[in-house]
């Protein structure tokens, strides 16, 4: 079975948002046989349907759906072509209605408007019936979509919309507790992701802040750990978890450097990075009035602390998912603990801080 998933387009195609949507696709199983990134489309070649549970739980996707054929440097007639060798009989034999919408990604090779093109293919379909089909702009029993992309032509059937209008309405300022800190639900959705989570395995934050990461796991329906150092927090993140009707958290004041907790599947989290919050240490508080490379050197104890322990309760293959600042040399720290590093990811937030999404992989 051939899937394509349109990314969204503000991140690199070939960074996190191609790389949600294979990790769903690993944490539910499914074999994966072949993936290809055109542009901002996604195809991925799966031993069965996954595109219901993606399209659930992806951020960086906007809708999904089955290729029914790939073109390189289309032109019309080469489109047309393809069109004549496909049986829509058969694709269409319950439906009553249909329509077709043309995406053109940026720097698309045709240059024929969607409108035309749309209305192009959606002529060659009925010619190619043996009976009555109407066009359905508006609700469509069935829903054709062509992407044109720098050189290549992607047209199939589309299956489910992503929940991006969802998360969007999750914006940290939306809620009753709003920290400076708070993560963007699109990246804290992306990263529980990436940690390959599913049903039977349980996640854990232990910087959860103002709960970003534990509200979109909740919601995903895992079983989720959080918790805190700092008490105003972790009241926050209770607020903010109850303003979404999110019942059942397992939250608790600890030290990221001792959690009380014995055995975890997924960590998930973004430390501090004495910016907008502080670094605590014991009876220590640290923020940005000390220069970057005192904090940094802050940041650095801290984590040399927080990955031997946290090490030591993450089940062996499980991941570590971890935000941490672009310019901090933590790799050999990493490497040390017992962890892999299977991924990194640049995330630009402002001009003086890029993050980078580390995907760790204990061994
Ligand atoms: C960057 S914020 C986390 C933001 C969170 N992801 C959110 O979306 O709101 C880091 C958090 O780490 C907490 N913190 C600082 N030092 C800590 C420590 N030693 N142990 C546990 N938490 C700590 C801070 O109180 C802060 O809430």
């Amino acid at each position: 079975m051939i899937f394509y998933f349109h990314l969204s387009g503000e991140l690199p195609s070939n960074g996190i948002p191609a790389n949600e949507v294979i990790a769903i696709i690993k944490a539910v199983n499914a074999e994966i046989k072949e993936t290809q990134v055109y542009d901002k489309i996604l195809v991925v070649t799966t031993n069965t349907d996954i595109s219901k549970q993606v399209a659930e739980r992806a951020a960086y996707i906007h809708r999904c759906g089955k290729v029914i054929f790939i073109i390189s440097l289309p032109d019309l007639n080469l489109i047309n072509k393809k069109l004549q060798e496909i049986d829509f009989n058969q694709i269409m034999k319950k439906k009553t209605s249909f329509a077709v919408r043309i995406k053109k990604i940026k720097g698309s090779y045709l240059s024929i408007s969607e409108e035309n093109l749309e209305r192009y293919i959606g002529n060659q379909i009925i010619n190619n019936l043996d009976r009555n089909i109407k066009v359905n702009l508006i609700n469509p029993s069935i829903l054709f979509y062509g992407f044109v992309t720098e050189e290549n032509f992607i047209f199939g059937i589309n299956l489910y919309s992503g929940k991006r209008p969802e998360i969007r309405k999750r914006a940290p300022h939306t809620r009753p507790f709003f920290h400076p800190c708070g993560l963007d639900p699109f990246l804290a959705r992306a990263m529980v992701n990436l940690s390959e989570m599913d049903r039977s395995k349980t996640l854990y934050d232990p910087f959860c802040g103002s709960g970003s990461i534990l509200i979109e796991s909740k919601l995903m329906g895992f079983k989720t750990y959080g918790s805190d150092i700092n008490q105003k927090m972790l009241k926050g993140t209770i607020l903010n978890l109850r303003a979404l009707n999110i019942q059942g958290f397992n939250l608790f004041r600890a030290d990221a450097r001792s959690p009380c907790i014995q055995k975890i599947d997924c960590i998930v989290t973004d430390p501090p990075y004495g910016r907008s919050t502080h670094i605590e240490l014991g009876k220590l508080t640290f923020n940005n009035t000390k220069s970057l490379s005192n904090l940094y050197r802050t940041l650095k104890n801290l984590l040399v602390d927080f990955f031997r322990k946290n090490s030591e309760i993450l089940t062996r293959g499980g991941k570590c998912v971890i935000a941490l600042p672009s310019t901090l040399e933590i790799d050999n720290i990493i490497l040390s603990h017992n962890f892999i590093i299977q991924q990194k990811f640049d995330f630009f937030v402002h001009r003086s801080l890029t993050r980078t999404i580390f995907v760790l992989e204990k061994v």
